[in-house]
């Protein structure tokens, strides 16, 4: 075992303890697939702002970021009592309530495509009943998606995301009604001419490409009556006010959101054009699910949306991050590591160790080179963990709450890290 290693271990006992017992109760030891992490991974106890503690005492800076839901930085004053205010009035009152209409109102000021829309509790459910909409509504069956793109682990939508783990589980009469294509524009449009079972594309919002894309995907689909829905779960509120689609002004028929929607809570939205929207009125689809816009999903998500809506949320947050990802290829070239840090808005993306021409935004060929190891990559989470900062490799999620300095000190600790993996021999 490396000094890395040894030095994650002493520094985290009591979250070692903890993995002992997880591993007795969760496959893998963890409750979401991206928390996997070798030796073990690390038990969190609160949060604020850009910070975050562990239970053995840690303080690290955070950039994980509620997976992407936290652009408001953890327990943000004002969510704390809006939550703390309806927990006492009632977490669930099986009834219409305000506070859905003022969450549901703020979604329509802000998303170019939504004039109607329905709750969920998560993305993966909007996602769901985007399919099932747009499915009714055409009469169609197939939905076009890319490949690898993620939008939630529901059979239909999950096809044709993890090649290392091809649908197990997943029905092949499901599987069927997919199609799965590359980033290639001439590809859909001769699938839209040739297959005529396509109910709807859908393109993940938060995908780095260049917008061209998703500008032609928006036409052509226009041009041959077919749905376009755009994945916003992740690009929701964070590319822009209004997401993907107010960016690069390519407004969807659909749109499912969740994440930084219901403010750092559980909850999910499908909304768009209101004749597709209403194929869920009364005997045409079912829409049930208890915790649909349940009272504390709706209350933080209407105050979160009020403060992206009033205040420089997004632009802090991409501010924050431009200074990241050139600081972090900065730091690339300086110690001499292949790669680079790349991305829109305020997710920097990371390709440590491979060797291509890169833009640093989209980085048009890097998907083809070769980077470090998942091995090499999880060691260099646990040097950064050793040295107090919360991350995943290969992205780094920003909050309006972090700073310039907390960027400048993570860029050195990354140095660092680097350094000590080298001194280890294991880069
Ligand atoms: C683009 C995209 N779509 C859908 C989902 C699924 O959302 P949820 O995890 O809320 O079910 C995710 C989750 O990360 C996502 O990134």
């Amino acid at each position: 075992m490396g000094r890395i290693t040894e030095e994650y271990i002493k520094k985290h006992p009591k979250s070692a303890a903890n993995a002992k017992k997880a591993v007795e109760l969760f496959p893998d030891g963890v409750t979401h697939d991206n928390r996997r992490f070798n030796p073990f991974p690390l038990a969190m106890e609160r949060g604020l702002g850009p910070k975050k503690w562990d239970i053995d005492g840690n303080e690290y800076t955070d950039f994980r970021t509620g997976h992407g839901a936290m652009i408001l930085g953890h327990s943000h004053p004002a969510i704390v009592k809006a939550v703390a205010e309806q927990v006492a009035k009632g977490t669930h009152l099986s009834s219409s309530t305000e506070l859905e209409v003022k969450w549901g109102s703020m979604v329509k000021q802000l998303v170019p495509s939504a004039e109607k829309m329905r709750f969920t509790s998560s993305g993966t459910e909007a996602v769901m009943m985007a399919f099932r909409m747009a499915r009714t509504h055409s009469g169609k069956t197939k939905i076009i998606k890319f490949q690898d793109a993620f939008h939630g682990w529901a059979d239909g939508p999950y096809v044709g995301t993890d090649l290392d783990n091809p649908n197990n589980g997943i029905p092949k009469q499901t599987r069927e009604t997919m199609v799965i294509l590359p980033y290639d524009i001439t590809a859909v449009e001769r699938t839209l001419d040739n297959d005529k079972d396509i109910a709807a594309v859908i393109f993940q919002g938060n995908k780095v490409i260049n917008p061209s894309f998703i500008q032609q995907l928006r036409a052509i689909t226009k041009q041959r009556g077919v749905l376009f829905i755009i994945d916003e779960v992740v690009s929701g509120f964070r590319w822009s006010r209004g997401g993907c689609q107010e960016l690069y002004g390519a407004i969807p028929d659909l749109s499912t959101m969740a994440k930084i929607l219901a403010g750092g809570l559980p909850g999910g939205c499908v909304a768009g054009r209101a004749d597709v929207v209403d194929t869920v009125t009364k005997g045409k689809i079912a829409h049930p699910g208890t915790f649909n816009a349940n009272p504390l999903s709706a209350a933080a998500g209407a105050t979160a949306l009020a403060i992206v809506a009033k205040e420089p949320i997004g632009e802090t947050a991409d501010r924050l991050a431009a200074r990241f990802r050139k600081g972090l290829n900065d730091v690339m070239s300086k110690m001499e590591v292949p790669g680079c840090a790349y991305g829109v808005s305020s997710i920097v993306l990371t390709r440590f160790g491979a060797d291509h021409d890169c833009d640093h935004q989209y980085c048009p060929s890097g998907g083809k080179a070769k980077g470090w190891s998942p091995e090499q990559k999880n060691l260099l989470v646990q040097a950064l963990a050793n040295r107090d900062i919360y991350c995943w490799s290969d992205s780094f999620i920003l909050s309006a709450t972090h700073t310039n300095d907390l960027v400048d000190n993570t860029l050195e600790k990354v140095e660092d890290a680097i350094r000590a993996m080298r001194a280890e021999g294991a880069i």
